[in-house]
This record gives C-alpha cells, structure tokens and sequence, in this order.
C-alpha cells in the first residue's frame, strides 16, 4: 500500500501542493485529474522523491518517511523509497545510444547488478509482455512513440517496482498509437499493478483506473471511485471538468 499522509510542496514561498492524503491499496489503479498546473507532476514525482516533499508522511510497503522543511531525509532512505517505484513520462526518455533491449536492463546491470546474461532474460520477458520483443535490439529513433512508450514501460517495470507512475502516459501519441500504450497498460492493470497515473486522456483513465483524484490548485477537490467521478461528480467544479475532457467524445464508462 502507498499511503501519503498531509504532504506538502513549496518551491519558495509557493506553496504547490496542499494538504495532501491519499491511500492507495495494493493493485489499484488511480487517476490523477485535473487542470494543467494543478500539481499531478509534482505529486508524482514526490511519490518517488524526485521532488522531497516539504511535510508530511510518505509510506510505500514497510518503509516510512516524515518530511519537514528543516530536515532533509538522507540519500538512502531516499533510495529506499525510490526504488520501490517505477515512472514512465510522457516524452518516453529512452537512452536514445542504448538498443530497446539495453534501455530495459539498464536499471538491472547498473543498479541492481545483475549478471546481463538474466538482465537479459528479464528484459525480453518484458519486452514480450508489451508486443515489443520483436524490436529488441532496435535503437529508439527508429521506433513509434507507441513503441517507445512501450519499451519505456518495460524499462520501468524491469526492477518489480511497487508502484508503476505514470505522466501522461499517452499525451505525446496520436490515437492510434495512444491505444497501443492503453492496451498495454489496461492488461498490467488487469494483472494486479499498483499504478498512478497523471492523464488528461479520458479513455485511458476510464478504461483501468479504480479510483480519481481531482486535483486543482495544489489541493484534492473531489476523490473516488472512476465510475463515480466520471458519471455523477459530487462537486460543481469537478463535473464541469469533467464536462470539459467530455466535450466532443463519448466514452463507455
Ligand atoms: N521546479 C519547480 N519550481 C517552481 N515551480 C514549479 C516547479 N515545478 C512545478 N512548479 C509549479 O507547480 C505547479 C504545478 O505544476 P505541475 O507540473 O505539477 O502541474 P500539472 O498538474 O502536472 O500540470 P499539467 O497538466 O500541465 O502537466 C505549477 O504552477 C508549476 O509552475
Ligand atoms: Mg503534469
């Protein structure tokens, strides 16, 4: 379970992130929503410490951490944390000199020190599971965005991650090529991965997350389950959002 317990983010006097407490059980997926600069980000990437949250309590599995503006955590609990967590972005940054395969097991041969011969193994496993074992050894500049994204997706799932982050997944493709990415996603979602995922692209979070959050201005408007936000919103503001990411589609949700 990832639990985050009143974080806050200020980057000077600004203050971000607000307040923010969200429970995230085992093998759900939830939905970061939302207004371009509400903070989806910047709550991801306080998930995984790439931004050190100002206050509050961050728990992922057994490992605790309490934040607090005086007192920087250290380097290890830091990894600790980190490397429970995988995150897939929305530009892909593959290692653009590293074949899709080696982008894979990068994170194993480096940092785990795995022997590259089951680094190997792992990362075609994983190239497989998201249909891109057949460009193994292509160089990421001749690959799709839906095939980078891919392979970036395997990459970041090669260390078992806890939790797999996801920053507008699908925002840099086309539809085609988004819903390749969907695809893949909505069978790790099926198989149990504890996702959370910033998206404007509706039928991305209609189609696999469980929960929503709303997020506006740094703090949680509304949160619950998908069907719930999506179909009947509680708050004024969250339905004329939704209204908005509506406009011109229709979703079976
Ligand atoms: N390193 C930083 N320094 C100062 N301000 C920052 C920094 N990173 C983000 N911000 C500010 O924090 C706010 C939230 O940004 P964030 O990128 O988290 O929003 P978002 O919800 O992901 O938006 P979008 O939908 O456009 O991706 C914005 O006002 C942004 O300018
Ligand atoms: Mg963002």
């Amino acid at each position: 379970m990832i639990e985050l317990s009143h974080i806050e983010k200020r980057f000077g006097d600004a203050v971000i992130l607000k307040d923010i407490s969200l429970r995230i059980p085992e093998g759900n997926v939830t939905a970061l929503v939302g207004p371009s600069g509400g903070g989806k980000s910047t709550l991801l990437r306080c998930i995984n410490l790439l931004e050190v949250p100002s206050a509050g309590t961050i728990r992922l599995g057994e490992d605790t951490l309490s934040f607090s503006p005086n007192q920087k955590p250290s380097w290890q609990a830091i990894q600790k944390i980190r490397r429970q967590t995988g995150m897939v972005f929305q530009n892909f940054q593959l290692f653009p000199h590293r074949t899709a395969i080696e982008n894979v097991m990068e994170g194993l041969t480096t940092v785990l020190k795995w022997p590259a011969s089951r680094a190997r193994e792992r990362a075609m496993e994983l190239l497989t599971k998201v249909g891109m074992a057949h460009k193994a050894d292509a160089w990421p500049a001749t690959l799709s965005g839906g095939q980078q994204q891919r392979v970036a997706i395997a990459r970041a799932l090669a260390p078992s991650p806890r939790v797999l982050l996801c920053d507008e997944p699908t925002s840099a493709l086309d539809p085609e090529l988004a819903s390749e990415v969907v695809d893949v996603l909505a069978r790790l979602a099926n198989e149990g991965t504890t996702m959370v995922m910033a998206t404007h692209d509706l039928r991305l979070a209609s189609k696999i997350a469980n929960d929503v959050v709303f997020l506006e201005a740094g703090s949680i408007v509304e949160t619950g389950a998908a069907r719930t936000i999506f179909g009947a919103p509680a708050q004024e503001r969250t339905k004329r959002f939704i209204s908005t990411l509506n406009a011109g589609h229709s979703y079976d949700i």
